[in-house]
């Protein structure tokens, strides 16, 4: 199948999580169960890390956007490869030093922060503050003159520089508006850009680094403008260090992921890699790293969620598979965003058998808490298991108990 990996894989029709079928870990450790895979996570990471290595000889920092999947183990284990950590809450900040990332490797990239969060995320030693707008900065000082004074603080300034790209327009993060009228409230316009540098040094910060995130899930088509936009960054950048502010690093954040579907056309890693690496070169910039924020593309395509299906129900001639577990408490991205696919299969029935289009319900009080609409499903039965695929990005990290409806378990293999 299209989405074999390291992790899935389909034998005599049935599916696979490494080297066990999906329906005896369903039985194991009971449904709705989330089971992550260390191996492709591994893949994944290696893929990006080697893509890097190809193109440039600078340091790349690998920065795991752990909003994607904030599970401890899937943590510990990018530490122990040397991944640095992105960071949007003190929460994110304070769970990456218990999981043992140095405050050094942790960077933390908030909006609308408050007083508080910058207390907290200063008392931790070594983070690396991106800053999201001139009034953020303004705080910041207020803070480090009453209670941080000799403190060294690095920061990083997020601009945003007018252009974005993301699968839906709730996930654009840069750009005037997106598309369905929201103002994007991210990072720091381009004209100000230079006052931020500016004002960071003279209150006392120390400026390393220049930021932008550009939004989230690409897919092929989505290659010219994002490489539009990384041209105009590194030009930008070779403009600041021309006034003199020493640049450690150029941090093009994360949006680049696997493909969920099979008629998507994946995007262009290699290329958007080599890209940024002549861009930086070319620009003659004198920084030291490279960093990408990488969520969706280390931990998406490593988790799958398993549900069982309660029963079949015919409606109107709609055929429901209804299962126990919903999409807001364990899997809320096909209820949030109109445009997000997750792909389903029947654990003991991938392919052939009969196949009808099937709706995949969920068991909350909503209209939208359906996994799949009209999936073409090898017809399941009482008591199947059913997989949603590319559950370890954006899945549990989302959840919410709503309707008071528990999580699923979380394992990681
Ligand atoms: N860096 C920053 C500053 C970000 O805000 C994000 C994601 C990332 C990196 C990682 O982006 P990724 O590589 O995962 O695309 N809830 C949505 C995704 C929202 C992403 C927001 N920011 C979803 O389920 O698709």
């Amino acid at each position: 199948m299209w989405w074999e990996n390291e992790f899935l894989r389909v034998k005599n029709r049935k599916l696979y999580l490494a080297r066990k079928q999906a329906t005896q870990v369903a039985g194991q450790f009971g449904t709705p169960l989330l089971v992550y895979s260390q191996a492709q996570i591994l893949t994944n990471y290696e893929r990006l890390r080697d893509a890097f290595s190809r193109h440039t000889t600078l340091e790349t920092r690998i920065c795991y956007a752990m909003k994607a999947n904030p599970h401890r183990k899937i943590l510990q284990f990018l530490r122990q490869k040397g991944v640095w950590i992105d960071a949007v809450s003190p929460g994110e900040v304070e769970e990456a030093l218990r999981a043992g990332f140095p405050g050094q490797k942790v960077l933390f990239t908030g909006t609308s922060v408050s007083g508080e969060d910058i207390r907290r995320v200063f008392h931790c030693d070594g983070v690396v503050v991106n800053i999201d707008a001139l009034e953020q900065l303004e705080l910041m000082r207020e803070i480090k003159r009453k209670a941080f004074r000799e403190k060294k603080i690095k920061v990083s300034i997020r601009w945003n520089p007018g252009i974005g790209r993301g699968f839906s327009p709730r996930v654009v993060t840069a750009g005037k508006r997106s598309v369905d009228g929201i103002p994007i409230k991210f990072g720091i316009e381009e004209k100000k850009v230079f006052e931020a540098f500016e004002k960071a040094s003279t209150y006392g910060f120390i400026p390393v680094a220049f930021h932008q995130h550009l939004g989230s899930g690409w897919v092929k088509e989505d290659y010219e403008i994002v490489k539009a936009a990384v041209g105009k960054m590194a030009h930008t950048a070779a403009q600041l260090e021309k006034e003199g502010f020493r640049l450690e690093f150029l941090d093009f954040g994360g949006g680049f992921g696997p493909k969920y579907a099979k008629d998507q056309e994946l995007f262009p890693l290699e290329r958007y890699v080599a890209h940024i690496c002549r861009q930086t070169a070319e620009a003659g910039l004198k920084i030291k790293a490279i960093a990408v924020e990488p969520g969706k593309y280390l931990a998406a395509d490593a988790g799958v969620l398993l549900l069982r299906v309660e029963y079949l129900k015919e409606s109107y001639g709609q055929l429901f598979a209804c299962v126990n577990g919903g999409t807001y408490n364990c899997l809320p991205r096909p209820a949030i965003y109109p445009q997000a696919f997750h792909e389903i299969v029947n654990c003991g029935h991938v392919h052939g058998g009969k196949i009808r289009p099937v709706t995949v319900a969920g068991n909350l009080c909503e209209t939208g808490d359906v996994f799949g609409k009209e999936i073409p499903l090898s017809v399941p039965q009482r008591g199947d298991i059913l997989a949603v695929l590319h559950a370890g990005a954006y899945c549990r990290s989302m959840a919410s108990n709503f309707n008071l409806r528990e999580f699923p378990k979380e394992i990681f293999i």
